[in-house]
């Protein structure tokens, strides 16, 4: 697949400078003030009662700042974060080895946490709760289980689809909260505090421009912001102003509401093949050729978000806003 500016996923190079990018406590993380004033009620509490923090569940898109919040929880509190994700923990012995290895009051953070497998999740339930791991060693007949105490630690599980963790995994966090796409303005403060950590001066106007094509994700208006400073660079005088910032979009395909070519190819095809839908998920995704989980996971949110797409019973359905979008007359039905 081609580098999609707006992507969710990391690319690789840039994830060393990415991580210089992520605040480091509650206070530098802009936005999604409920989970950030609840999240400072807990930690503040548990700090006082010398207590790890509960179990933390977050949720939402890619992008909003999930794995940067699991770090900065446990930068308040003090302690070690040890980070995995679901697909790296296949068995459950992998687990009762991240498990053990822990020390009193650590973070430890599962990205992916939906795509823990049954048996792995049933490791984790007396660990979340009590503590502990019941080991089954050996086979058939002449198999035990074998009791290990684990020191008390926090889990922060992380996933872009609460819907498909487990009712018994959801239920042992103590702590559940959504990420929301961001607005203008947060977004407009985090593209100025990276263009300050980058070290490049960005006028207040493409400030404003970027954060508006960003689809209300950091990651975003992180990546279009590197972008620009491209752009910058080597056809101007390395200042980020407006007219660099509109040229450079321009050329990334990134529209005025911030939708790029494979949201475009994405609704085109739902007017074009299908008449403006409902059409299938899988359906849309064998005709462009993305799949389902990834148009669900990371397409799909915003674009219902703003209003251009709706989930029905009988599948997605673009909405008169797309045809005003893209100048098209909305179909007589
Ligand atoms: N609230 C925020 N304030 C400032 N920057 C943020 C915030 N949330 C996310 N970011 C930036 O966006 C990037 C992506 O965030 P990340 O935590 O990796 O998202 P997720 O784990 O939800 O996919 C981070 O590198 C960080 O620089
Ligand atoms: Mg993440």
């Amino acid at each position: 697949m081609e580098e999609r500016i707006v992507s969710g996923e990391l690319q690789g190079q840039e994830d060393m400078e990415e991580l210089s990018l992520r605040p480091q406590t509650l206070s530098q993380y802009i936005g999604q003030k409920a989970v950030k004033e609840n999240l400072t009620v807990f930690i503040e509490a548990a700090k006082m009662r010398e207590e790890c923090l509960d179990h933390v569940l977050l949720y939402g898109p890619p992008g909003l700042g999930k794995t940067t919040l699991a770090m900065i929880i446990a930068n308040e509190m003090g302690v070690n974060l040890r980070t995995t994700s679901g697909p790296a923990i296949e068995r459950p012995g992998d687990l009762a080895a991240v498990l053990s290895g822990l020390e009193p009051g650590d973070v430890l953070f599962i990205d992916e946490i939906h795509r823990l497998n049954r048996s792995v999740e049933e490791v984790l339930y007396p660990a979340m709760e009590d503590y502990f791991l019941d080991i089954v060693i050996g086979k058939g007949p002449s198999a035990r289980s074998v009791r290990v105490d684990l020191p008390p630690f926090t889990l922060v599980g992380a996933t872009t689809r609460a819907g498909m963790i487990s009712a018994p995994l959801r239920d042992r966090f103590g702590v559940v909260s959504r990420l929301e796409y961001y607005t203008h303005g947060e977004l407009q403060e985090i593209v100025e505090r990276t263009a300050d950590v980058l070290e490049v001066s960005m006028d207040t106007e493409a400030a404003v421009e970027v954060s508006g094509r960003s689809r209300g994700t950091p990651r975003i208006a992180n990546r279009i912001l590197r972008r620009i400073r491209d752009f910058a660079q080597v056809r101007g005088d390395g200042t980020i102003n407006l007219s660099i910032t509109q040229q450079a979009l321009e050329l990334l395909q990134v529209d005025p509401l911030g939708l790029d070519q494979i949201d475009h190819i994405l609704l085109m095809n739902i007017i074009e093949k299908f008449r403006g839908g409902p059409v299938g998920l899988d359906t849309i995704a064998a005709t462009i050729g993305e799949e389902a989980h990834t148009i669900e996971d990371v397409y799909e949110p915003y674009l219902m978000q703003i209003g251009f797409l709706q989930r029905t019973p009988r599948g997605r359905m673009v909405t008169p806003l797309v045809y005003d979008h893209f100048d098209l007359e909305v179909p007589k039905r």
